[in-house]
């Protein structure tokens, strides 16, 4: 294991994880990920920036064994999955600093011990000089984390992103060639970890844009040799406008919420409004969440169990609320066998999202002609409130 020679002076030291596949015991990675560490020489001094995973120690030590001399270890961010080796590396050289937010000084001290000593904190817009090259750092809190900032070499132009901008998708090419493949990822990446800051990514957005870009070089997923490209795809996604879509989460248990489904999915479509049906027992999180990034109307379709959601639904309820999307409306259907308070349920666990609730359709057993009607009436109710919002 080498490292990689990216330009002069600055090497990939990472690790490729081509087999893992949930991510936080909870997102699905189904093309692997990496985990991009940087190091960069300047004539007089050398930064480590952000280091790997600690199940891939032994990549990260065999790259730094070309490396008698690290001077600054920058830490981005310091969740587990680039900072956990922090400690390893502060040991293998004991004359790095350690350099971060004043906001990760806490969590590094908390949940990786490291000694006041080690550390110095930078302000945003600090600027380290290597000798002939530059480093200025940029505070970008809650990308995802309160911690985080981006690393910008000024002479060279790139930008170490950290999480922001990344993508989970472990390739043997480091940088993009075909920008259509990196895309889902990227995009799959923003909805699982980044769309919840969407607000916040929106105002800080612009100390990216201002600067000279010749490369993004995220943490997760290959370097950006044309970075409006996925700055312009951020700035489509972190937009306020949804798209004509609606997802519906759905599960039946003996079928009548699964007519229903069926039902609205034909009549959203006569009506020319997307629809994208996610069968929760087999889903996979990651797709639902990628079309929340857009979709205008989402729809929980569930049975009642012991009166409330179905536990998939709720799950998934769970799940949307936390990723905080952009939609405008939301609506329950779904049949119950003697009382259901699933609707209630379900508008209480959306309270970050706050959408407009449309005209439930609940009803008892399975569905009746009078039923389908009503499902037509909100296929309707959705395409007029998404034509209002000027999305037809
Ligand atoms: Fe890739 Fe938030 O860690």
């Amino acid at each position: 294991m080498k490292p990689k020679k990216l330009f002069e002076g600055i090497y990939w030291v990472g690790a490729q994880d081509w087999d893992r596949r949930l991510f936080d015991s909870l997102i699905p990675l189904p093309e692997g990920t990496s985990y991009n560490a940087y190091l960069v020489q300047g004539e007089k001094y050398t930064a480590l920036i952000d280091a790997v995973d600690p199940s891939k120690i032994n990549f990260l030590e065999e790259h730094l064994k070309e490396f008698p001399k690290i001077d600054f270890l920058i830490a981005n961010h310091i969740e587990q999955d680039h900072s956990g080796l922090i400690p390893f590396v502060l040991e293998k050289y004991p004359q790095a600093q350690l350099l971060i937010t004043p906001t990760a000084k806490d969590l590094v001290q908390s949940h990786l011990h490291v000694a006041e000593n080690r550390l110095r904190t930078v302000a945003d817009g600090e600027k380290l000089d290597l000798g002939g090259r530059t480093i200025r750092f940029i505070h970008f809190p809650w990308v995802h984390w309160p911690e985080t900032m981006l690393s910008y070499l000024e002479e060279d132009q790139i930008l170490f992103s950290c999480d922001l901008f990344g993508s989970h998708l472990a390739s043997s090419e480091l940088f993009i060639r075909e920008e259509t493949l990196v895309i889902e990822p990227a995009k799959r990446y923003y909805a699982e970890i980044m769309m919840p800051f969407r607000k916040i990514i929106q105002k800080n957005l612009e100390k990216v844009e201002s600067l000279p870009l010749n490369y993004i070089a995220p943490s997760h997923g290959p370097i950006y040799p044309r970075p409006e490209f996925i700055i312009q795809a951020y700035k489509e996604w972190i937009a306020d406008k949804p798209r004509n879509l609606v997802v519906i989460a759905h599960v039946s248990m003996h079928g009548s919420t699964e007519k229903m489904v069926s039902h609205l999915v034909q009549a959203l479509s006569l009506r020319n409004v997307e629809v994208r049906p996610f069968n929760l027992t087999v889903t996979d999180v990651g797709r639902l969440a990628i079309s929340l990034v857009e979709a205008a109307t989402i729809i929980i379709a569930s049975p009642t169990v012991l009166t409330g959601l179905h536990p998939l639904a709720a799950e998934a309820v769970f799940l949307v609320n936390a990723l905080r999307p952009k939609a405008l409306f939301a609506g329950f259907i779904g049949s119950y066998g003697w009382k259901s308070r699933a609707l209630d349920q379900l508008k209480t666990m959306l309270d970050s999202v706050r959408p407009e609730f449309l005209n439930p359709v609940q009803i008892k057993g399975d569905p009746r002609p009078e039923d389908f009607a009503a499902l037509d009436n909100l296929a309707e109710e959705i395409y007029q409130k998404h034509r209002s919002a000027n999305l037809v």
